[in-house]
């Protein structure tokens, strides 16, 4: 009893709000700025297994057999041939099977997946494969890959290739039990050859029933953040390790089986493994990230190489284009324009029309580089802006601030951005806990004639804590109050990165992470996820004291934010404080007789500022809704220590 007491009087102790009540000011007499559609968005980059492995369904690894080494991936066994004239031009490479001799000695091949192949209980499979034979027959398995006995084909079918001519065969298999780390064998029935190129495995259940098509719990992720802007598809991703690998949109379009595999710019980045073998099979490319910005109802943003390679890997001038030769990289640019809002008589736009969109995607933006600096950056991005302002001039145009938050080359490259006339600048800022924490007026004095801002990369990057982790979400949600309060200059932000492996990553924090069979939403999935769900319409003013509240000494670790959506108000609060705060909301505008009332309110915080959801619990620390009661023209609420509030209002 005596210890209860105790505990009690302890935890009121620790309750004891900060300093004084604070009274935040909402300014309902003159509508702010519009908050943009586009403001709180996704970025897509193929890093940490995001694409194949992640997001795009297809579990086989290798599936045409042109990585470098043709068998990466697969198992062998047998009798087989690797051969390099197959059916499609850009991916030459398909392996012959032929009878072993041995009845019961087969030939054959395994595939390992993606750190296995993630099977649910009764889902449905889609396995295909392009064959040609004289008469022979393919046998298919999906098989626990850590039996050791017969009960490891946990399900099997028959193909049989009548075709000497390549065909495209397919398979539904049904798996019998749930397992993470299944692989899949194909193996030669019989004694006649079979040549096999382009094999894949898809779950039958994939995002919005498309065959092919994309991991559903995984874009299910996307969609629930409500984005309205999403760019793709990179990051260093965009420049490559060097320019022969930089992401090539033109290989990403057109049937899947003749797009080429890429090297993948974060091939070399794993600690972990000493044999990297992560490449692009481009089965994500530009036409499934249009159509999921369709889907999604949001605007594309994709980034185009501007000649210059990953800067942070390359010193030697030589390995970017010099600016007198940037001619086909300009192109480039223009065709994917024309790939993307092309009528189906245009070259791109036929393209698009023949993989089943003939209607234009609408795009009304495009990123020209990814992090660069020096000088050579504006010297590249100038044939840009003047290509694409003859061509289109309808199309916004959007240059970088380089890869830091601050400093020389930022103070460098504004202006020159200026100069060219672009429409947004994207900054970039992984910092820790102390810039969030400062950083909460950012915006406050930027310039409100030059380009927008676009926050295109951003995540708080923990002292000695780089990690997903809920005091990291909660500066974040802090930070971004700076955003929304100044909507009439940032018009775009975008977390980052998106996707991560549990067993495949280079870099973190992320949103959302997954296994072959289970993802979950980051803390700071949450956080974007209220963002974008309160965005409202208009900015409204909020002070304290006559000063906006960005964490600012003595401001008690508060940052707040208001907008309006129609009669509803949005006040959002971040309580970095150790402490509760105690706050009246005084609504100044209001008619004589006019109140505003109490509609909700939304929590969020976690007994623990180090935990994150996982896998094995995903929604631990969730936003959650609590008793909100109050009407007239000022209400008080107290938050808690360390907790992002949403407070919804109504006039
Ligand atoms: O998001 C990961 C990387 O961080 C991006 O590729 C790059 O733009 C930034 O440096």
């Amino acid at each position: 009893m005596k210890k209860t007491l105790l505990t009690a009087a302890a935890l009121l102790a620790a309750v004891s709000v900060t300093g004084q009540t604070v009274r935040m000011d909402v300014n309902l007499k003159k509508t702010g700025a519009p908050v943009q559609p586009t403001m709180y968005g996704i970025f897509f980059e193929d890093i940490n297994y995001a694409a194949d492995g992640g997001l795009y369904g297809d579990m086989v690894k290798n599936r045409s057999f042109d990585f470098p080494y043709a068998l990466t991936g697969w198992t062998a066994y047998g009798k087989l041939q690797v051969m390099d004239d197959g059916p499609f031009e850009r991916n030459p490479h398909y392996l012959r099977l032929n009878w072993s001799g041995h009845r019961d000695k087969f030939t054959g091949v395994e595939n390992e997946g993606f750190f296995g192949m993630g099977l649910k209980k009764g889902e449905g499979y889609v396995f295909s494969v392009w064959a040609r034979s004289d008469g022979g027959k393919l046998r298919v398995e999906l098989v626990d890959n850590d039996s050791m006995t017969e009960t490891q084909i946990l399900t099997q079918g028959e193909i049989s290739v009548n075709s000497k001519e390549w065909k495209k065969y397919r398979l539904e298999l049904t798996s019998p039990v749930k397992i993470e780390d299944a692989h899949l064998r194909v193996e030669l029935a019989g004694n006649v050859s079979v040549d096999i190129e382009h094999v894949s495995l898809f779950p039958k259940d994939t995002w919005k029933g498309r065959e092919g098509g994309l991991r559903k719990d995984l874009a299910q992720a996307l969609y629930d953040l409500h984005p309205g802007v999403f760019r793709f598809p990179g990051g260093c991703i965009v420049e490559g390790t060097d320019l022969e690998t930089r992401y090539n949109w033109k290989n990403s379009v057109g049937p899947v089986e003749n797009r080429p595999v890429n090297e993948n710019r974060w091939h070399y980045t794993f600690g972990y493994k000493l044999f990297p073998d992560y490449f692009t099979s481009y089965g994500f490319g530009f036409y499934e990230f249009f159509q999921l910005c369709e889907d999604f109802g949001c605007e594309p943003l994709p980034v185009v190489s501007c000649g210059l390679a990953c800067q942070f890997q390359n010193d030697d001038p030589s390995a970017h284009v010099p600016v007198d030769e940037l001619q086909p990289y300009i192109q480039d640019a223009l065709d994917l324009i024309e790939f993307a809002n092309g009528g189906v008589n245009t070259t791109w736009g036929k393209v698009r029309a023949e993989m089943g969109h003939p209607e234009p995607f609408n795009l009304k933006m495009l990123a020209v580089g990814n992090e660069q600096w020096g000088e050579e950056y504006p010297a590249h991005l100038k044939p840009f802006v003047d290509a694409l302002r003859k061509a289109y001039p309808q199309i916004k145009i959007i240059g970088t601030s380089g890869p830091n938050s601050e400093g020389d080359q930022f103070d460098y490259l504004w202006p020159e951005m200026k100069k060219l006339g672009v429409d947004l600048v994207d900054e970039h800022f992984y910092r820790p806990e102390k810039w969030f924490l400062a950083q909460g007026a950012r915006y406050d004095s930027y310039d409100r004639k030059g380009p927008k801002v676009f926050a295109g990369e951003y995540a708080c990057h923990g002292d000695g804590k780089k990690w997903n982790h809920f005091n990291a979400s909660l500066l974040e949600a802090a930070f971004m109050t700076g955003l929304e309060r100044n909507a009439d200059v940032v018009h775009m932000a975008t977390y980052a990165p998106l996707f991560a492996h549990v067993r495949g990553w280079q870099w973190r924090p992320d949103l959302i992470w997954y296994d072959n069979l289970r993802s979950v939403r980051s803390c700071s999935w949450y956080v974007q996820q209220l963002y974008s769900q309160y965005k409202g319409q208009n900015v409204i003013g909020l002070t304290w004291d006559g000063k906006p509240i960005t964490g600012a000494d003595g401001q008690q670790g508060l940052f707040a934010s208001a907008v309006q959506d129609g009669n509803l108000i949005y006040v959002k609060v971040a309580n970095t404080a150790s402490s509760p705060n105690s706050i009246e909301f005084s609504f100044d505008g209001l008619k004589k007789a006019e109140v505003v009332k109490a509609v909700k309110r939304v929590v969020y915080t976690s007994p623990d500022p180090d935990a994150d959801n996982t896998l094995d619990d995903p929604e631990a620390i969730v936003p959650r809704q609590r008793i909100f009661i109050g009407e007239g023209k000022a209400i008080t609420a107290t938050v808690d220590p360390m907790s992002f509030n949403i407070f919804v209002f109504e006039r």
